[in-house]
């Protein structure tokens, strides 16, 4: 690491506290359920008061939006991850989603090159400052051997670097009014860094808690945030954390004196009864992902009641929960609509679509999808989201107009340079044919 933090985040000790206010004891709340700050209105009683005494100051969260951070802290959390610290340079109050993301643009081959665009989970809570200032916010980095980004971030960024940062991004998030707020987070390696969000902030709210939080791990050195989860279960009745070592127990720590194994059904329905009344949140890599997949299933968690975020080198944390919305809480408001071309969507025509790098064109409907369109017809194409979100159907548009709707997946500059997303594109039906770089 070139550079040491020089400010450090400290959990706050005891109940947490807002604005120089003391919340009221937890126990004095009888109301279930959970409510942020932003949503205060859908609260009554003590629950309302608290809200609008010791949470007045939290603005509710923004629609994505493109700005730029200044770093103002690096710090280690385990060899393979480190925090970053991140303050707007306009000054203006960065709000989010517990599970959010933000998108960076890292210089990797200098300022005077495109920077290359990288998502990563916010860590810090929404209802909680950190150092008391509003514009500053924290996310996580994972070190990835060979990673060209992380490697960089890792060896070359210093306090003083101002990225571009795009966001608040992502619909895996806490909702923000939930009258049920049975929670099980499931997490593994680095996916820990939005359900650290989450969980700071279900520990800050007033109310009762009801979540538990299952990390795995291969090694007992990976465990991120390890003592603050703890001592947060510890003094949050209602939370409950265990840690879980995937591969057993190692024979360089024979003094593990937390779980082993891995996620599995009958290990899961011991651990939560009731697992399958709880909104799940799932976040780690694909394999893990898969794996909490099915166990969620098996133990009797309904779909719509399952949200995953998928990590890797390129994209390293991005929504991959299915598109239709939970029963409850909002979802981030649309960017506006980004049409490139005058008129509204038709689905009486079709265009000829071709893509040029696979040598593949096809007649598509005006109202298909382009990443529909292009995978029936057997072209390789990336996604993750769905849902014009993460970014990664990213192509350009080398003829022809699209109408395009998305949700903070592209810059403005990229929209302006004909980058367009394939998964909530569609042809206008303005020209007849359309030409694509992939
Ligand atoms: S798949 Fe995420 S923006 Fe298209």
């Amino acid at each position: 690491m070139s550079s040491v933090i020089v400010e450090q985040f400290t959990p706050p000790a005891g109940p947490p506290t807002m604005l120089g206010t003391t919340p009221l004891p937890r126990r004095r709340l009888d109301a279930t359920g959970l409510v942020m700050p932003w949503a205060a209105d859908a609260a009554t009683g003590t629950r309302a008061e608290i809200l609008a005494r010791d949470f007045a100051g939290i603005a509710p969260p923004a629609a994505p939006e493109e700005f730029t951070v200044e770093v103002t802290g690096i710090r280690d959390e385990t060899p393979a991850m480190f925090t970053l610290v991140l303050r707007r340079t306009d000054g203006h109050p960065f709000t989010h989603r517990a599970g959010q993301f933000v998108r960076l643009g890292v210089p990797v081959d200098g300022p005077d090159h495109e920077p290359v665009d990288r998502c990563y989970s916010v860590s810090s809570s929404p209802v909680l400052s950190v150092y008391g200032d509003p514009s500053t916010f924290t996310v996580c980095v994972k070190k990835v051997p060979g990673g060209r980004v992380s490697t960089w971030i890792h060896d070359e960024l210093t306090i003083g670097t101002v990225l571009e940062a795009q966001g608040p991004l992502g619909s895996f998030h806490l909702p923000d009014v939930d009258r049920r707020a049975r929670y099980l987070l499931l997490a593994a390696g680095a996916g820990i860094t939005p359900v650290l969000s989450m969980v700071r902030t279900l520990a800050a709210l007033p109310g009762p808690v009801n979540a538990v939080v299952v990390y795995h791990c291969r090694r007992p050195g990976d465990f991120a945030f390890a003592d603050e989860l703890l001592d947060l279960a510890a003094r949050t009745p209602g939370l409950t954390v265990q840690l879980s070592l995937g591969s057993g127990t190692p024979t360089d720590a024979p003094d593990w004196n937390f779980a082993t194994g891995r996620l599995c059904a009958d290990t899961l329905s011991t651990l939560v009864e009731d697992a399958c009344g709880r909104r799940v949140f799932a976040c780690g890599p694909p394999g893990y992902l898969s794996v909490a997949r099915e166990v969620a299933a098996a133990v009797g968690v309904p779909r719509n009641a399952f949200r995953e975020e998928s990590f890797n080198d390129a994209t390293t944390s991005v929504d991959v929960s299915p598109t239709e919305p939970v029963d409850t809480g909002l979802t981030v408001p649309p960017m506006p609509t980004v049409p490139d071309g005058a008129a509204p969507v038709t689905a009486t025509g079709t265009t000829t679509v071709t893509f040029r790098r696979s040598g593949v064109t096809v007649d598509v409907p005006d109202g298909d999808t382009l990443l529909d369109a292009g995978r029936r017809a057997g072209v390789p194409l990336r996604s993750n989201c769905g849902n014009g979100v993460c970014g990664s159907c990213a192509v350009q548009k080398l003829t022809g107009s699209v109408h395009m709707t998305h949700n903070g997946g592209l810059r403005q500059r990229e929209v302006d340079a004909g980058k367009i997303l394939l998964c909530c594109s569609r042809p206008d039906g303005l020209s007849p044919t359309l030409e694509l770089d992939c």
